[in-house]
């Protein structure tokens, strides 16, 4: 599988509600990512409105529904319609979830988690080896975030991912807020995570808010970055000084200036940034 280069900038997701303000003003942003299935159409304004960013901005493309933990294995007609669109938009990368989303047709528009055992790495890696191999290219797979965990587990999450990366050649998209929501949750430290982790996979950094819901923390992305997640940014970008880092916003999505701000925040928590600026 072939190598993928790093690609060291600050992005946005493409949302429609900021459509105009891309077609009508230069936007600072380094990358955009698009959610591939809302692109993944026949004509339209969201084509016609990608064609016209890929013109100014790198893109990356992140899916929800490869289901990479499907037992069944993926759908061809899924991966053929997200090559075409790929051959269109031209990204640096592809990325999708490391979770499973359906079974026998029936998509449950979650993402649902998986027990880290043999069993399940293997069924995994089958998956991405083929989807590496109908999309011609590496992929990226994003650490889930999670509310259970299953007692037939015989590994961690980071040893998971460690294992698939070395099995499949495939690369990580590393959402900071998602090792955060789980480790409050099941209670372990990040910074084993982090420790533990194929941190030289990793090809793009997630930064996003979350819900408090009691004793739990729930992944919406429908809040600004909060300080916690802040603080592991930076520990992280320590040992990842060269990656594609985002604000990922799917709800509550404020104007287009809000998010350019915490955009800012993101480059000021970035320790190369800030020694340069000393
Ligand atoms: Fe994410």
């Amino acid at each position: 599988m072939e190598t993928l280069n790093s690609f060291d900038g600050f992005g946005l997701g493409l949302r429609t509600v900021h459509f105009n303000d891309y077609l009508t003003r230069e936007i600072p942003v380094d990358f955009v990512e698009i959610i591939s299935e809302n692109f993944m159409i026949e004509g339209g304004r969201p084509l016609r409105v990608l064609d016209a960013v890929r013109e100014r901005h790198a893109v990356v493309m992140h899916g929800v529904s490869m289901s990479l933990g499907s037992a069944g294995g993926l759908d061809p007609d899924y991966l053929a319609r997200l090559k075409a669109l790929a051959e269109r938009a031209r990204p640096l990368w592809i990325s999708d979830h490391l979770c499973w989303t359906g079974v026998d047709g029936f998509n449950s528009h979650d993402l649902l988690p998986l027990p880290y055992t043999e069993e399940a790495l293997d069924v995994v890696c089958a998956n991405i080896r083929f989807a590496q191999d109908f999309l011609e290219r590496p992929i990226l797979v994003e650490n889930p975030s999670s509310y259970v965990a299953f007692s037939q587990s015989v590994m961690t999450e980071w040893e998971f991912l460690r294992a698939l990366c070395e099995r499949t050649g495939c690369y990580l998209l590393l959402d900071v807020n998602n090792i955060y929501v789980s480790a409050v949750n099941h209670g372990f430290d990040p910074s084993d995570y982090i420790d533990g982790a194929p941190l030289d996979r990793v090809r793009q950094i997630h930064l996003a808010g979350h819900s408090v819901n009691g004793d739990l923390l729930i992944d919406t992305h429908d809040h600004d970055v909060p300080e916690p997640v802040w603080r592991l940014y930076e520990t992280v970008r320590r040992r990842i000084p060269e990656a594609a880092a985002m604000i990922e916003r799917d709800d509550n999505i404020p104007p287009l200036g809000d998010l350019l701000g915490e955009l800012d925040i993101a480059r000021a928590h970035t320790p190369r940034n800030r020694e340069a600026a000393a």
